[in-house]
């Protein structure tokens, strides 16, 4: 059968490889996905499954129900001040990925440019390529918190450079996009008038830190692309649902594209999407103070070790461990250390070429199975 050349060109990323190589191993400690094990809160449960009995079980509008729309409209505007009608400016997709890529389909013509900072969530790469479009990388280092630097961006910048996109927290670093930074790329947005994508997937899974949105900058609302979803702030990955909220021209645009491959996110997870985002939820807190203790007990555990070290991140779930003193490249690191002590990491050069001294983890399970895996690393490290 025919394969076109842009599908047979999308490589398998390595985090799915090595999460499906885990699987052939018993007693595996794996670290690969960001999907956290707390389950969904009750309320938004019990919303979803109310749903399905009350028979919310057919197509909605495509945009999404307008309650939802009206839901995120308001928790956005209490967020930033930043008011979106819900009529036209916000679109319901399924997981914030179908929303990054219907927003991608919508803005890019073949060959036009879409800067990425790097480290990056490797997914933005294969979005832009399957559009037709051309990934830009801007590697930012270590030394700089993993913040990329500005004007590094502005000599990226082409007559090309359709948008940016900017995830805040990051994945896989953790680090936060610091409010200078961000108000100088809005204005280098503005001079060159190109599109900022922002991925605020993270924005309540912060430790000391200050989150700050784009929408906080003059004139960010004609120019950005606000995506979130439910999956990590409610411990929802497998509900798929997420959201856009972008200037109507664009939303229009989004809306077309998801009746042609979508026509709506799921009726029932829309349901319980209004639960979630409609009022307070005390267990994203729980969870989030969880995920804080996770970290140190992590961080801590693998700054103990000799050969390996690690910022502490500020948000999400990951941490980006160095591990150039060991002198392995980060493929062979995490496949031997998977064979060896039945420990699942993510290489660094799924972020990024230059990122090979470095290995991702995710502590999205509980303490004692980070302790176990923080063991078994210490000791591959030791024979190696
Ligand atoms: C930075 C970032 N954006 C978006 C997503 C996808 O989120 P969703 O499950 O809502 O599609 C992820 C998932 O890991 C992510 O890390």
């Amino acid at each position: 059968m025919k394969i076109s050349k842009m599908a047979a060109g999308i490589q398998k990323s390595l985090t799915r490889q090595l999460f499906d190589k885990a699987k052939q191993y018993d007693n595996v400690i794996d670290f690969t996905l960001g999907d956290p094990d707390y389950p969904t809160p009750k309320v938004i449960r019990d919303a979803g499954c109310g749903a399905i009995q009350a028979g919310a079980t057919k197509y909605s509008a495509n945009a999404g129900l307008l309650q939802l729309r009206s839901t995120l409209s308001e928790r956005i505007r209490s967020d930033t001040g930043v008011r979106y009608d819900p009529d036209s400016e916000i679109i319901v997709t399924v997981g914030a990925m179908e929303a990054l890529y219907l927003s991608l389909c919508c803005m890019i013509d073949p060959g036009d440019e879409v800067i990425i900072p790097a480290p990056y969530w490797v997914n933005y790469c294969h979005m832009v390529q399957m559009c037709g479009g051309q990934p830009v990388l801007v590697y930012a280092n270590e030394e700089d918190d993993f913040i990329v630097n500005i004007d590094e961006i502005e000599n990226a910048v082409t007559e090309k450079t359709a948008a940016i996109i900017l995830n805040s927290p990051n994945n896989p670093t953790g680090t936060i996009y610091d409010r200078n930074s961000l108000k100088r790329l809005c204005d280098l947005a503005k001079r060159h008038d190109f599109t900022i994508i922002w991925d605020e997937c993270y924005k309540h899974i912060i430790y000391e830190a200050e989150f700050v949105s784009i929408l906080e900058f003059e004139g960010m609302k004609d120019r950005a692309v606000v995506i979130n979803s439910c999956s990590k702030e409610f411990s929802m990955t497998g509900w798929r649902l997420g959201y856009a909220a972008a200037p109507k021209e664009l939303v229009e645009n989004m809306t077309k594209l998801q009746e042609n491959i979508v026509a709506c996110a799921s009726l029932p997870s829309q349901y319980a999407a209004i639960e979630a985002f409609g009022h307070g939820i005390p267990e994203v807190e729980q969870m989030r103070k969880g995920f804080e203790h996770r970290r140190d007990t992590l961080v801590n555990g693998i700054n103990d070790i000799d050969k390996l070290s690690c910022k502490l991140p500020k948000g999400t779930f990951y941490a980006f461990v160095n591990i150039s003193k060991t002198g392995l490249g980060s493929i062979d690191f995490a496949y031997k250390l998977l064979e060896k002590k039945q420990v699942a990491v993510v290489p660094g050069v799924t972020y990024g070429d230059r990122y090979d001294s470095y290995i991702r983890i995710a502590y999205t399970m509980n303490e004692d199975k980070i302790v176990e895996g923080v063991k078994r690393i210490k000791e591959f490290t030791d024979e190696v």
